[in-house]
């Protein structure tokens, strides 16, 4: 690989870890096993480590994730919360061993070996033996706090027990991990199934999901539980050993792992690996590896941590579960965006708990990467969490004459819901990456089904009850053909609607009718930018919906955007300011005079250029850019999108832009970073805001000032190098009063 194309790797892998991240710590929603994620991760380090001069302190691999979510107080934890390096192999494991070795210089290092929980980090802290707080891991040095939320965990004792040579620390933080048995998790889920409601997809993140619930009383009706397994800050330090940190835990009152084993060296620990893989399937909570640590606490300290993870600790990772099984068919589903995506259906094959029929094939180009006919013998995978996958083909024992899929073939070259014309495109939005081929009808009812069941959907309007099966329903009857429609929908037409068949009917019903009629009325008061990304506007992800619906009114403001307008003539000026360079390779001056002249023209450009920076789109953030301005205006400018905005004037919906107002910080940018000593972050972007100014979360040229308080990190340096003027809470107040 030269350098260059490793460059561009490292790029790419790098923003597909962030989106992975994203995917993963704030929405709980995972598309690709840990085992996929880890390995993308491993390439990365890979490459910067073979290619130091593309490292970069601000790369994922040096990162810790982050799970905390708008709505929390942040608060420091008192010990940093680190994460766990990840082995997948023997050699790997027994390297950590020969490591400490050497770091410790002996080598009769004992181990403890614990199950390896699949939940939620979470420490507890505890004064005077008293339950005070609970708080996500965050970013590791800080994280939400979620007390009122974890108080509503039973087993979590108020106050600590203390017993013969077991006493209570004076503060003490305990860490562990929130989960959802499984019995709780099918409990939850056959409720929403009933209601009508999207399934949740696994355990893991529906205890995710839960903990970031703003409502405590919302979290008591899924009953969570907890484990706990280590120690953060302890004072006094009563404990010495890994193995006495646990028998502790049970006499202060807490549940703790189903089993740990002791090993007196590697061998035996690399022996209770494969017992406890054995055994964990019977657990209460899933596992997805071992955790062996170093038992002996005074050498945890003396082997220390990086920046993310202990010395003294490793993860091993079991291998997700696979089996094998025929390939039957292929079958082609249509998205809410007319993407179709290749399902294989499967000779049924019993994997982790559960009989499996059908995998995810991702797109075209992976079948045809890893080579998967029809009648192939295949090996599917199981982690846990995600849609089981394909992860290969065995060509070798293929039937003759299995030939490669071919997938516009295989639809006949249309759409396989409504017939109508399909290509090939680019996709790199919040749902897929890649080239895919797309229905192009936007009135394909798998597409109106699709966009009804967003609208719905938590991320949309929360019309909680309308969920995949309900909303393919209204559209095949024809009771929906846009969002809206859903407002014209009687209440007895809901009732009655039936999601069986005719001989087994199953009936919404009176009381899940009148549910949905509540929420959409509900969700008229909700403001513009929620209603824009419920819509399913082509390029509108969550976040351009939130910067849009700040910058104007209405839909009909939007509609007729100076904002759009300026950014679109920004691309024009840009692209002509290129054309027109007097250096340009591509189109070079045909004389010196041309070079003048169009020396001459480039400054004018230049200046334009500048002024519509400096006033339009003073403030304007990098999501509102060409691409999204000219999709927003072409939808709007659509048959689609003209009949979205004459139904919603029809049925009275007009929801209001959440515009800052003008005032002192107008066109200022503003990054916050560390402990403000009165305020909370939260509270004062909100003044900032209040003020006209905008809050941004990372640090460059174009920002008017940093706001640091106690223990700024990285944004305080990178504005120290970039000149960037920092300010403190009391200088902020001063500003505010227009000082
Ligand atoms: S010890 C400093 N023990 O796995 C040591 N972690 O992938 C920190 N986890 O952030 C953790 N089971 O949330 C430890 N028995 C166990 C665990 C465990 C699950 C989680 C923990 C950690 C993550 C790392």
């Amino acid at each position: 690989m030269t350098p260059a194309e490793a460059q561009k790797r490292i790029v790419q892998l790098r923003a597909e870890v962030a989106r992975h991240d994203e995917r993963y710590y704030r929405q709980a929603r995972p598309e690709i096993s840990d085992f996929e994620y880890d390995l993308l991760k491993q390439q990365l380090a890979g490459l910067e480590a073979e290619f130091p001069q593309f490292a970069s302190t601000d790369s994922p691999t040096l990162r810790l994730g982050d799970d905390r979510a708008q709505g929390f107080r942040e608060v420091a934890h008192r010990q940093k919360m680190l994460s766990l390096d990840n082995t997948y192999n023997e050699a790997e494991v027994r390297a950590f061993h020969t490591r400490l070795v050497k770091l410790l210089g002996r080598d009769d290092l004992r181990y403890t070996v614990e199950p390896k929980i699949d939940g939620l980090a979470v420490s507890l802290t505890y004064e005077g033996g008293r339950f005070v707080r609970a708080v996500t891991r965050g970013k590791g040095d800080k994280g939400d706090d979620v007390t009122a939320n974890v108080r509503t965990i039973a087993s979590i004792p108020g106050e600590l027990k203390g017993g013969p040579d077991v006493p209570v620390p004076d503060v003490v933080e305990i860490r562990g991990e929130i989960y959802l048995t499984a019995a709780e998790f099918e409990r939850i889920n056959a409720e929403r199934a009933s209601a009508g409601e999207e399934l949740f997809a696994n355990p893991r993140n529906t205890a995710a999901g839960t903990i970031k619930q703003l409502d405590p009383a919302e979290v008591a009706k899924r009953k969570l539980s907890i484990v706990l397994y280590s120690l953060g800050h302890c004072e006094p330090p009563v404990v010495t050993t890994q193995a006495a940190l646990h028998a502790h835990l049970q006499v202060w009152g807490f549940p703790g792992v189903e089993r740990i084993w002791h090993a007196g060296g590697i061998d035996e620990a690399w022996a209770a690996i494969g017992e406890l893989d054995q055994e964990r399937r019977s657990f209460a909570y899933g596992t997805d590896g071992a955790v062996v640590k170093l038992d002996d606490m005074a050498l945890q300290r003396e082997a220390g941590a990086t920046d993310k993870a202990p010395r003294w600790a490793i993860a091993y990772k079991f291998k997700p579960d696979t089996a094998r099984t025929r390939l039957r068919a292929i079958t082609i589903q249509v998205g809410k965006t007319g993407i179709l995506s290749p399902v294989a259906e499967l000779e049924p094959v019993f994997l982790a708990g559960s009989t499996i029929a059908r995998a995810t094939l991702h797109n075209e180009e992976e079948i045809r990467r890893k080579d998967i006919r029809i009648g192939d013998l295949v090996e599917i995978e199981k982690a846990g969490e995600v849609i089981p996958a394909v992860l290969r083909s065995f060509p070798e024992e293929r039937p003759a004459g299995a030939a490669e899929f071919d997938l516009p073939a295989a639809v006949g070259h249309q759409c396989p819901v409504c017939g109508g014309r399909i290509a090939k495109v680019e996709v790199a939005d919040e749902e897929a990456q890649g080239v895919a081929w797309k229905c192009q009808n936007y009135d394909c009812s798998a597409q109106r089904a699709g966009r009804l069941g967003f609208f719905c959907s938590r991320r949309g309007l929360a019309i909680d009850g309308v969920g995949g099966v309900v909303a393919a329903k209204l559209v095949e009857l024809g009771h929906v053909q846009d969002p809206p429609d859903l407002y014209d929908v009687a209440l007895e037409t809901l009732a009655a609607l039936n999601l069986g068949t005719v001989e087994e009917p199953r009936v919404f019903g009176e009381k899940n009718a009148t549910k949905v009629v509540a929420a959409r009325e509900a969700a008229r008061a909700l403001p513009l930018e929620k209603w824009l990304y419920a819509l399913s506007v082509p390029d509108v992800g969550e976040s351009t919906a939130r910067e849009l619906g700040r910058r104007h009114r209405s839909f009909a403001d939007l509609v007729d955007s100076a904002l759009l307008s300026a950014v679109l003539h920004k691309a024009r000026l840009v692209a002509e300011r290129e054309l027109q360079a007097p250096n340009s390779r591509k189109n070079p001056p045909k004389s010196d005079e041309d070079k003048a002249r169009r020396k001459e023209l480039c400054t004018r450009l230049d200046a334009e250029i500048a002024a519509l920076d400096a006033g339009p789109l003073a403030g304007v953030p990098s999501d509102i850019g060409p691409a999204v301005a000219a999709s927003v205006e072409e939808f709007f400018a659509s048959k689609p999108g003209r009949r979205l905005l004459a139904r919603l004037k029809q049925l009275g919906i007009d929801p209001p832009g959440t515009v800052i107002a003008a005032g002192v910080f107008t066109g200022k940018t503003f990054v916050l970073t560390g402990t403000l000593p009165t305020m909370t972050r939260d509270e004062a972007a909100a003044k900032i805001e209040a003020a006209g100014g905008r809050v941004s979360g990372s640090v460059s040229k174009k920002t008017s000032y940093v706001l640091a308080g106690a223990e700024a990190g990285s944004k305080l340096e990178k504005a120290q190098t970039l000149g960037v003027t920092v300010i403190d809470e009391a200088e902020l107040l001063k500003l505010l009063a227009g000082d």
